[in-house]
């Protein structure tokens, strides 16, 4: 246990380091990026014949989110995008990765394609080439059609359905036909862990379910649409560089106990191992598929379901955000796995803890242990609370340090052979923080909900720095 301790507290201290960022360690032609997600930012839910997402329901919930907060107006990105194209290129960002909202294009989520809502899309590409910025789209950021839920009688389909990874498949190549001849970049799935596990089996987000068969049967079928999406954007969009996002944590037991130690590679097989091996063509792993069973819950297997979903990457995505230390708990949901909250550490506004050497594992992880081949941050940030000084100025420090911290990070990992090619900032913009409504702000950009507002907060200057010395720095 105190070996464990020390361990971490070492780590930890790495995460204030001072020491000037490697920058050497970013090859020339690194992708220096800001990052969004569509119901977050955009707005404008009922314009152009968007129809409700699940988000737009579960918003409506009471309690569901703080102070009932909702996406409706957002940052008003859906009518202020230009602007917000114009901050990205006031920072020197060369990249962005948005997402797009599949209830604009195909309100209900299979059926006729609403032309308004892709127009908008075209649009947006076509500013972000215009200003010089490559667009990453995601296809998927949790906003399912909420007309897909709905297909069943009592409103329990969406990803328990195998029919709506078909759906995610012909989406993908609407999109990928309208939009592939100026993106190449692509993502089928952000965080996929999120919408099974936090969605079905935690209930914190949107749909709001506490039931592990529905659970298990959403991991997988968000899986299945990996698969079919990514060879339905390959067939629509030649040259289509296709990819996975996944969130990945590093799980360290809470002390030495075996108890502890068993719990710790449970909770690691549920948040990394259950993600990543069938996507790297090692099937479900057999210790989680297990556990899983006995508590009722089996996977909807059909044959060649599992070459769909190996299907190879281009790229894989990591989002990082914080470490976490996992406690036995056998009579806790599963994977009977219970979070311990280390005293004494830093953390962000959000409690998250600060451990930027979980970043670094988890790129050499995915690199010396998956193979993979290209990677991204697509995602990593933190939320601060922050305060706009009588000058209008927001100074933000510790979103800076977590900043810097993290791309030293990632300079460790190039340096020991991670094929990293790009960063990507959580978050352009405050945002709607999901559960967290607008309290939580990730924002390298400050937005003043009341005026629409925007203000780069100093840490945005700073990454703008940095991106400017690097670039000075490769030629
Ligand atoms: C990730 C989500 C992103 C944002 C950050 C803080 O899990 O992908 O939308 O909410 O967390």
């Amino acid at each position: 246990m105190s070996d464990d301790r020390t361990d971490r507290t070492d780590r930890t201290q790495h995460t204030e380091s001072t020491a000037p960022l490697d920058l050497g360690a970013f090859p020339a032609g690194f992708s220096w990026g800001t990052a969004t997600s569509a119901y977050q930012i955009e707005g404008a839910v009922a314009e152009d014949g968007r129809a409700p997402s699940i988000w737009d329901t579960y918003t409506r919930v009471p309690g569901a989110i703080d102070n009932g907060d909702d996406g409706d107006t957002a940052c008003d990105h859906y009518h202020r995008w230009p602007e917000d194209v114009a901050l990205m290129r006031e920072l020197g960002t060369d990249a962005y990765r948005l997402s797009i909202s599949w209830p604009r294009v195909l309100p209900e989520g299979d059926g006729p394609v609403n032309t308004a809502g892709l127009d908008f899309y075209d649009r947006l590409v076509d500013g972000l080439l215009a200003a010089g910025i490559d667009p990453s789209v995601t296809l998927y950021h949790w906003d399912l059609p909420q007309a897909l839920q709905d297909r069943t009688a009592d409103s329990r389909g969406g990803w328990t359905e195998r029919a709506t990874a078909e759906h995610f498949a012909r989406y993908a190549s609407v999109v990928g036909a309208r939009l592939g001849d100026r993106v190449t970049r692509w993502a089928t799935l952000n965080e996929p862990l999120c919408s099974a596990w936090i969605g079905h089996l935690e209930g914190r987000m949107a749909p709001g379910w506490t039931d592990l068969t529905a659970a298990v049967r959403a991991s997988y079928h968000l899986l299945l649409a990996h698969g079919l999406g990514a060879s339905a954007l390959r067939a629509a969009a030649p040259g289509a560089q296709v990819g996975l996002v996944t969130n990945h944590s590093t799980f360290e037991p809470a002390s030495s106990r075996p108890e502890d130690l068993a719990a710790a590679v449970r909770a690691d097989g549920h948040g990394n191992r259950w993600w990543l091996d069938p996507v790297y063509g090692r099937g479900f792993p057999s210790d989680l598929r297990e556990l899983y069973e006995r508590h009722g819950a089996a996977l909807p297997e059909r044959p060649g379901d599992a070459g769909t979903v190996a299907a190879p990457l281009d790229w894989h995505g990591l989002n990082y955000y914080f470490p976490v230390t996992v406690a036995d708990d056998p009579t806790g949901p599963v994977p009977h796995a219970r979070e311990v909250r280390l005293p004494d550490v830093p953390r962000t506004g959000m409690d998250w803890q600060i451990d930027a050497g979980g970043l670094e594992s988890l790129l050499l992880r995915l690199t010396e242990d998956y193979g993979a081949q290209r990677l991204y941050v697509t995602e990593n940030g933190s939320a601060f609370p922050d305060t706009v000084g009588p000058d209008g100025r927001i100074d933000d420090p510790e979103r800076a340090r977590y900043l810097e911290a993290h791309l030293a990070a990632c300079a460790r990992a190039l340096r020991k052979g991670a094929p990293l090619a790009g960063y990507y900032a959580w978050s352009l913009l405050d945002n709607f923080e999901w559960a967290y409504g607008y309290d939580k702000r990730f924002g390298l950009v400050h937005v003043d909900y009341a005026t629409q507002r925007r203000t780069v907060k100093a840490s945005g200057r700073r990454y703008a720095e940095l991106i400017r010395a690097h670039r000075a720095q490769a030629g």
